[in-house]
Parts: C-alpha cells; structure tokens; sequence
C-alpha cells in the first residue's frame, strides 16, 4: 500500500500542508528543526493513533506563535491505496478531548482507522526497544499484533481498564489493611475479568513473536556487521504467568523448553484458568503491594545474540543492529501476510534519520530494502547523508515548507 496524498492542519510546525507522493521512494531532506520528523510523525500517528515522541497529545498541535491565535485541535488526512481502492483516513486531534475520525469522509470511531494504514518506521530512537524497560517492547508488539489484527485495538483498551480497577481495589485492600468479606467477592470478579482479557493480549503477543521469530533472524544476518553463531538472534516471550508456574527464564543456550511453554499460551482458555489460578494464588502478595502481580502487563519480549540477553551483553553496534532487525522484521512479517488487502498488506517504510547513524554495511542494506518497497519515506539532514543508490522524488524541507526538487 501507499500514501498518494497527505493533508496536515495545526499539526505540529505545519498550519496548512497539502502534498501528493507517488510510490517508490520520496526523501526529504532540510536542516535540523525544519519539520521533517513532524511530517513522517503525521504519517505514523494515522497509522497507529499513537505517537512514540509524546505522552501527551495536545503536543500535537500547533503551538501558535506569540500574538496568534491558538488552533483547538490539529487534522491529519491521508488517501492510502491499496491495490486499485483508495481509502481516506482522517484524524482530528481536539486539545482536551477525545478524537474524532473520519473513513472516506464518513464519521467514525478512531479505532476503526487502525489497520488501514499500515506503517513500519525505522528511527534513532529504536535502539530504546533493545535498552529500555519491557513497557518498550510490549508496545512494540501489541502495535504490531494489532495492526495484523485491528479488532485487539478493543481488548487493549479493555484490558488497560480493568487492570487500573483492579489495582485501587488492591491498594484501596492495603489502606484497610486486610480483605473484607465484600473485597473478596469483587477481588475474585476483577481476577475473571482481567484473566480473561490478559489471556487473549498474551495470546495475541505470542502469535506476533511466532510470526516475527524466522524474520528477526534472518533480519539480524542482514544488518549485522560479523556473521556466525555470535550474530544469532533469537526472541522469547518473557511471561510472568509461566514465571509465577515455576517455568525457567527463557534461555536458549540452556534448553529451547521455552518455545513449546509459549506455545501453549496461544490457548486463550486455559491460559485465562492459569491465569486465574496465579492471581489467586498471589492475593496475599498483591494486597500487601497493592498492584497487579501477574499478567501480559508484567510481560516482556527477550531479545537474544548469540544465546545471550542482548539488554546487559551485547555491545552498542550489536545492540543497534538487533534494533534494525526487529524493525526490518515487522516489516517482513507484514508484508508477507498476504490475507490482508487482497495481498496488499505491505507497509509503508519509514526511515527517520537512520542513514546517517549507519555503517556501510547496514546502509546497503536498508538501502536494499528501501529500494524494493513499495513505498519508503525517508529523511535526512543533508544530502550526503542519503545513499546514491536511492532516488525517487525529493522535497527540501525549510520552515515547514515542502518544497519539490527536481
Ligand atoms: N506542537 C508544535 N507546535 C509548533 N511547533 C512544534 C510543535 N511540536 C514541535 N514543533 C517544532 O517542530 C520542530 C521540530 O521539527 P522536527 O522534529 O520535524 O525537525 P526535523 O526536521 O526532524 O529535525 P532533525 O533533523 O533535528 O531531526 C521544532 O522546531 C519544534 O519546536
Ligand atoms: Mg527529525
């Protein structure tokens, strides 16, 4: 698929942009500041709804200038095609509310946006999904798990609610220093509830780390500077439901019991019975801490090279790679899921900046990669920091202004 046409309002640096690309490449390059992340960032937000830059979403948009009048909320449209059909998406972001959507101009849930556009973006900051806390990589893998499957995007929210109950009532346990009667009873309806949610994210996590695990190797030896056993990468689902059983922390040179224990977690029922039984287990515990103790928010995907953790072992070049490659990976793996838009599920590739932090190995191959897409945005700084190899359509970009190079 690709984006044909991009209409910003109040988003971000841009007050007003309408631009059309065409597949292949299209690159944009200015100076820092100039608005070229904003730009990509629009793409991504439409794709996901969510931004990877801000925990907030009034940052979002426009910031007016001093004297100006601040614009209430920010629009991002898109006309994306897949195969022959052209689908417009639009998103308005309103400051202090929820936001509104629009499918081919008709209202809408915002929900209902996602899956449409798929994107895979490839940033500096990637090396965060090897580095940083678990909460990273689990959003990496519920982007992707609900890209593949738009309907999870629900479960999400619902799970994210319930676990929220579920802790005050445990904190709320640990202010009255003990389990009443009637806690009991809600404590027992919350563990069902959040089971059964839990189950079903889990489930959804595990079919993304089974459809992602062939691709993030093969992923690894392209990007890798040095080849044999030392370059293996390889993924697990780190889940805290199999921890609390006994099971061991995965450990590939040890013993691969891990993958057939995940397996089984693809089993939504019996993994919500399993889940049950561990919370209730774990309510002594979990009304002394007054937090959820078990569960797919607990979880983790552990990233391994050459059999050991990459968070701790690998060097910062490794580290790096294992990033591209899980990024290249999901890109993969949804282009290769060819039940989605009649076989058009191929995302469109986002390089923010990335050529420019790259060695020469691995710029040839992303530039492999983005030479073969059906669609790939990238940006950079300054021209030298774009491969020759890439060409296509070219924008500077200056104040926020698009400006075609010919
Ligand atoms: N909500 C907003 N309102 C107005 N301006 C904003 C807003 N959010 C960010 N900006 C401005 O946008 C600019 C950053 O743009 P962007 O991140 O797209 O730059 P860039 O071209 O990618 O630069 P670099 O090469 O450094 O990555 C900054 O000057 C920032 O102040
Ligand atoms: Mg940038």
């Amino acid at each position: 698929m690709y984006v044909s046409d991009l209409a910003l309002d109040d988003f971000r640096s841009y007050e007003h942009l309408v631009v059309s690309f065409e597949p292949g490449i299209t690159t944009f390059v200015g100076p820092n500041g100039q608005g070229k992340t904003n730009l990509v960032e629009a793409i991504g937000y439409l794709s996901t709804l969510s931004s990877h830059r801000v925990g907030s979403e009034s940052a979002l948009v426009r910031r007016a200038a001093p004297g100006e009048e601040q614009p209430g909320g920010a629009v991002v449209r898109a006309k994306v095609i897949h195969g022959e059909r052209p689908t417009v998406l639009e998103v308005e972001i309103v400051s202090g509310k929820a936001n509104r959507a629009r499918l081919n101009r008709g209202q809408t849930r915002p929900r209902e946006l996602l899956g449409l556009l798929r994107t895979v973006a490839f940033a500096p900051e990637d090396l965060a999904l090897v580095r940083e806390e678990p909460v990273v990589r689990r959003r990496f893998l519920d982007d992707l798990a609900v890209t593949l499957r738009p309907a999870l995007a629900g479960v999400r929210v619902e799970h994210d609610r319930i676990l929220a109950q579920r802790a005050s009532l445990l904190k709320a346990a640990r202010a009255a220093r003990g389990v009443s009667a009637s806690m009991a009873t809600s404590l027992e309806v919350w563990d069902a509830q959040l089971a059964a949610v839990d189950a079903r994210l889990i489930a959804a996590r595990v079919d993304v780390v089974t459809h992602l695990r062939d691709w993030v190797a093969s992923s690894y030896a392209t990007v890798s500077t040095v080849s044999g056993a030392q370059s293996e990468a390889q993924i697990a689902y780190r889940a805290s439901l199999l921890l609390r059983e006994g099971a061991a922390e995965p450990d590939p040179r040890r013993s691969t019991a891990w993958l057939e224990e995940e397996k089984e977690l693809l089993d939504v029922e019996a993994t919500t019975a399993r889940l049950i039984a561990a919370m209730a287990d774990l309510h002594p515990q979990e009304v002394e801490r007054g937090a959820n103790l078990v569960g797919a928010h607990r979880d983790d995907l552990s990233l391994f090279l050459g059999g050991l953790p990459a968070k701790g072992f690998a060097s910062h070049g490794e580290q790096w790679s294992m990033a591209l490659a899980l990024r290249l990976a999901s890109y993969e793996m949804l282009r290769h899921d060819v039940d989605a838009f009649g076989g058009d599920g191929e995302p469109v590739l986002i390089l923010d900046d990335v050529f420019a932090s790259l060695d020469a190995r691995r710029r040839r191959a992303l530039t492999g990669v983005v030479a073969g897409a059906q669609q790939a945005l990238v940006t950079a700084a300054v021209d030298e920091d774009v491969p020759s190899e890439i060409d296509g359509a070219r924008f500077k970009v200056e104040a926020s202004t698009l400006t075609a190079v010919t």
